[in-house]
This record gives structure tokens, sequence and C-alpha cells, in this order.
């Protein structure tokens, strides 16, 4: 993949000229990136999420395939017009995609970080946020949908190194016990409706949280590996 970028042909392209030279010092140095663990993505600049490209840098996360259960999610839920929040946008993925797939909505994409937020806003997102969380603005929307920090803040050593040395920490995790955006989340969602990704085997404690702040779980959905993925939840009136 690395050759055919820097050829600026098609992998095929490559596979099928395998006798033809070129000028391997470009290639030389991403393959260097590439050996210090650096992810693929970030050496390419862009990636692939929900069918579209997006470019990727160290300033934000690297749009994963679990997280297009998110948008799916969304897309399937929520009611026409809708004022949507997608909190800790990141690359925009996700805010981005749902724009596009269901144009009635109305998306506003928050992030904590100004350098996301600046990338964000080169891959399309509109109505952008500096904002811890939430801040003051949740009565402004119905639904919130989210894919926060959750991995404690102890699992981050053992995370593969092209996570753990090349991703933004603060994508990553939010603090020791990997749910505290999701409890300021829930905090601050007032009455929205709010679709989360959580981590591998929180679908229990994240119940747990949603139901002392009043909320019940209307769904929750696994990703293709069977593993609880995307929580839906409403406050109960
Ligand atoms: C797991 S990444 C998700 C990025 C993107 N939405 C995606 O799904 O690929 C979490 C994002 O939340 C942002 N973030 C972390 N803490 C935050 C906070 N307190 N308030 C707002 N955003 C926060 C991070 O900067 C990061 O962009």
């Amino acid at each position: 993949m690395l050759l055919a970028d820097l050829l600026g042909k098609r992998v095929s392209y490559v596979v099928a000229h395998g006798e033809e030279i070129v000028d391997e010092s470009p290639i030389d140095a991403a393959m260097r990136r590439r050996t210090a663990g650096e992810p693929l993505q970030y050496i390419r600049g862009r990636t692939e999420f929900f069918g579209r490209e997006f470019l990727v840098d160290d300033r934000v996360l690297i749009p994963r395939p679990e997280t297009e259960l998110v948008v799916e999610t969304a897309i399937e839920k929520i009611e026409r017009g809708a004022r949507v929040v997608d909190i800790g946008t990141g690359s925009g993925c996700i805010a981005v995609t749902l724009a596009s797939e269901r144009p009635d909505l109305r998306v506003v994409a928050t992030d904590a970080s100004l350098a996301a937020l600046a990338l964000a806003r080169r891959n399309g997102a509109k109505n952008l946020v500096a904002c811890d969380v939430l801040s003051a603005f949740v009565r402004d929307f119905d639904w919130i949908v989210s894919n926060p920090p959750y991995i404690p803040e102890s699992d981050v050593e053992e995370l593969a190194t092209e996570v753990r040395d090349f991703e933004p920490r603060s994508a990553l995790t939010p603090g020791p016990a990997g749910t505290e955006a999701i409890e300021r989340i829930l905090d601050q969602a007032g009455r929205a409706r709010v679709i989360l990704e959580i981590g591998f085997g929180q679908a229990q404690v994240v119940r747990d949280l949603a139901f002392a702040r009043h909320f019940h779980v209307d769904e929750l959905r696994n990703d293709l590996a069977g593993i609880p993925r995307v929580i839906v939840l409403r406050r109960s009136s």
C-alpha cells in the first residue's frame, strides 16, 4: 500500500508490475516509520470509515470498524430533524458520516482537543465546538452520540505499540476506571438520548452507572466479534 501510494497507483498495479524498478528512498523512509511501529494509517495520512476516506494523523484516534456500529445505530434510531451532538469527535468520522447519511439531522461535534478539531474541519465536519464533554449547552440536543475514551489508565501500557506509543493518550483513556468520560457524559446528558461506544467487558458497569443516573438501556448491540459494543440509553421518566 505504501508503494502504491508513493507511485500514485493502485495496489493491484504494484502486484502486477513486480519487475518495475523504482526509486527506493521514499519507500525506505516510510518503511522506517512503519518498522518503528507507527500505524500504517498515519503514514498514509488517511483511512477509510463507512466507505469514505478520512485524513488522519497523530492528532486523532484512527477510526475503528467497531465505531461504524455507532453510526449505523444512530442512522436507524434517531428521528427526523433531531439535534445531535457527537462528543469527542476526533477525526470527525462519526459526525461527518452521520451528517452525510442523514442530511435531515442537525449535527454538532465537540472535542477538548483543538488539534483534533482542526483535522475534523479538514474532514468536512461543520459546527465544531471546543469544549470539555458538553459544558453548558446540552439542553440544545435531542441525542448524544459518542465514542469516548474508555480504556482504564493501567491497561494502556498493555496495548500494542501502534496504539500505545502513537495514538493520542487523551483519546484512549479518561482515567483509572475507564468510565470517567462516560459518567460525565451521562451527568450532563439532561433529557437527551444517548448512543455510546463502550469497551470490552464494560457493558454491565455502564448499565449500572446509567441506572444510578436514572437511565434505562434501550438496546445493547454487539460488534462483529460478538462483543457488546454500542449501548443506547434513555432517561427514565
Ligand atoms: C476514542 S476518541 C474518538 C474519536 C472519534 N469520535 C472516533 O470515533 O474515531 C475520543 C475523543 O474524545 C476526545 N476527548 C477526550 N476527553 C474529552 C473531554 N473531556 N471532552 C471532550 N472531548 C474529549 C479526545 O480528544 C478524542 O478525540
